[in-house]
């Protein structure tokens, strides 16, 4: 029986431009690890985090990795209890889906110490809570992903209703994740609550068209859908030199770019490995011409979702 294990979570891309709430992927890197260990008394103790510089509450209520598993054992009416050490390996409001990463991990591994009781699709509303503990809000652009691998849509949240879709072979993601940090729950807040029925259009539009381009495949109508009249301009204010950054991307031969998540990390869509890092190259150099730092990370789209790292016995 496994005592203890390493599990190591993706990060992911929300929304992918024309798809608020609904739809992601998961890339290869960066991604967060979580070590799980089995206890003798029942509960959950996070017993060290590393890498977010203090700034994650230790009490596991409060905490993505510890709700998500707190509600995982409430939910099995199970006893057995976890310590659980959280690594963060990416920068927290970042856009780049840190808290999914913890909260997939931790049910992941929980699930694995436990038996498997549930399959890898149930784990999903577990791992929403830690969500609803970050930023208010159980959004599931950043879990289901992390969770399934790919890209994933939710159809549905109420009943939740979530799809796999294909990605197509040649496509390589370029993410940017400059310096600066913008909180989830700040970026929703300043959303408008009505949007025009005219702006409705075009995403139902491009949104549809962004689906039917990966499924198909057809890169063409995957250029043509990676369009956000909604969200986009409003959250891009957050991010400097975003509209450069994103015409710098764009004459380097990338599909699409627009904002990853909430920001200020942007993602861009290649088909080649090549032009990817071209992509990333001209993204960093525009923000360091207004001296803002950045990281760069270049994958495939990542198809696995959560990986087991080390397991066995204390
Ligand atoms: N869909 C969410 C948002 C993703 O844009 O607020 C947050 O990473």
């Amino acid at each position: 029986m496994k005592n203890q294990i390493r599990v190591y979570a993706p990060a992911t891309v929300a929304n992918v431009a024309c798809g608020f709430d609904i739809l992601g992927f998961a890339v290869a890197a960066p991604g967060d690890e979580v070590v799980l260990r089995k206890r003798n008394q029942p509960g959950i103790v996070i017993t060290k985090i590393t890498g977010e510089q203090g700034q994650l509450p230790i009490e596991p209520e409060k905490n993505t990795a510890g709700v998500s598993v707190l509600q995982l054992l409430q939910h099995l009416g199970e006893q057995q209890g976890f310590e659980i050490e959280l690594h963060k390996k990416m920068p927290l409001g970042s856009g780049l889906g840190s808290s999914a990463a913890s909260s997939v991990a931790s049910v992941f591994a929980a699930n694995e110490l436990l038996g498997n009781p549930l399959s890898r699709e149930a784990l999903l509303p577990f791992a929403l809570e830690g969500e609803r503990v970050a930023c208010g809000a159980a959004h599931a652009d950043n879990a289901a992903p992390a969770l399934y691998g790919g890209f994933v849509l939710i159809r549905s949240y109420d009943p939740l209703d979530v799809i796999r879709i294909p990605t197509p072979k040649t496509l390589h993601c370029t993410l940017i994740h400059p310096h600066i940090e913008v909180r989830t729950e700040d970026a929703r807040k300043i959303l408008k609550k009505e949007i025009l029925f005219k702006d409705a259009i075009v995403q139902w539009g491009n949104i549809a068209g962004l689906i039917a381009g990966l499924m198909l495949p057809d890169y063409e109508l995957i250029r043509r859908s990676l369009q956000d009249v909604i969200i986009e301009p409003v959250r891009s204010i957050l991010i400097p030199h975003f509209q450069e950054t994103k015409q710098a991307a764009l004459e380097s031969g990338a599909l699409g770019c627009s904002i990853s998540g909430s920001g200020p990390s942007m993602f861009a869509l290649s088909l080649s490995l090549r032009t990817a890092q071209k992509v990333g190259d001209a993204m960093q150099k525009c923000l360091e011409n207004i001296e803002i730092e950045s990281d760069v990370y270049i994958s495939k789209i990542n198809q696995e979702g959560p990986r087991i790292l080390a397991d066995g016995a204390a």
